[in-house]
């Protein structure tokens, strides 16, 4: 039987790295996406690879309409399907929440370009290819900034906020062929926040977050990975679903 395709934008670090192992480590076959550096992506790729997957490494940026159209391509291409796409790709500014002087229109559109409308034209580009098979499903990678109104910055929670409601219009928009979920993360250990903090403020997060959240713990990328196997795989009834993966930072300790 044909290998089943997965792909993953923002794969080169972090949460899509880990989601493309994960597929890879099942089976799968996996697109690997990044839009500026290439080390990190072919690296990514080799331990796909060593797991036994065709990898396709495509440099292209999620906010381009014609990048994503050009991805959809060179998947047709390559395998002929796609089984699974998760729209990871994310941008952010670190602005201070209480300084509304921080953000302007043009970081709001820049953050908003990646976050959602680039979900979205990557959904567009995939569906015709997702339709082929039955079972596909596309993953959303928000945020509990969205929920919660903290993280980066007020721009990045209203455009997760946005991919939210985004999720629930694909969901009717392509069912009954494609299911559409995402999934709401807390704070997951990458380079995004710890680039974003610095050292010193990381680790207060970090260590904050775990003292709040019910679980007395942060969010690996494999967990991630694995909430993105069960909504794009094995949640065949579930569908405009956004899940949390937050370790209980919701339910705040009592
Ligand atoms: N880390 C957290 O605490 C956390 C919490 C909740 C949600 N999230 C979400 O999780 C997702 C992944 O974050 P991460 O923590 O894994 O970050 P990360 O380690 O910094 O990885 C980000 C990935 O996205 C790629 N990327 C960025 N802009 C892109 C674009 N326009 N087109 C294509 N690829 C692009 C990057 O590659 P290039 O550098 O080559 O572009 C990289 O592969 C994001 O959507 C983020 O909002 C993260």
């Amino acid at each position: 039987m044909t290998r089943k395709v997965c792909v993953v934008t923002g794969s080169s670090s972090g949460i899509g790295a880990a989601t493309a192992r994960l597929f890879a480590s099942q089976g799968w076959n996996v697109l690997v996406n990044y839009s500026r550096a290439p080390e990190p992506a072919e690296a990514v790729a080799a331990q796909c690879r060593a797991l036994g997957a065709d990898v396709l490494v495509v440099k292209a940026d999620v906010s381009q309409d014609a990048d994503c159209r050009a991805m959809a391509a060179q998947a047709q291409a390559r395998w002929g399907r796609a089984d699974v796409l998760v729209n990871n790709a994310g941008a952010t500014k670190f602005a201070s929440m209480k300084d509304l002087d921080a953000l302007d229109a043009d970081d709001f559109h820049k953050i908003y370009a990646v976050n959602v409308v680039g979900a979205y034209q990557m959904a567009r580009a995939f569906a015709p290819l997702l339709r082929l098979h039955p079972g596909a499903g596309i993953v959303n990678v928000s945020s509990i900034a969205s929920m919660l109104g903290t993280g980066s910055s007020i721009a990045y929670m209203a455009s997760k906020g946005a991919l939210n409601a985004m999720t629930v219009g694909l969901a009717r928009a392509l069912g009954p062929d494609i299911r559409v979920n995402a999934i709401a993360p807390g704070l997951v250990e990458t380079p995004w926040m710890q680039d974003g903090l610095g050292p010193g403020r990381y680790e207060a997060t970090v260590q904050a977050y775990k003292a709040r959240a019910v679980l007395d713990a942060v969010i690996s990328p494999e967990d991630v990975a694995q909430t993105a196997w069960y909504l794009g795989v094995h949640a065949t009834k579930t569908t405009g679903e956004v899940l949390l993966v937050d370790a209980g930072l919701r339910l705040t300790k009592a």
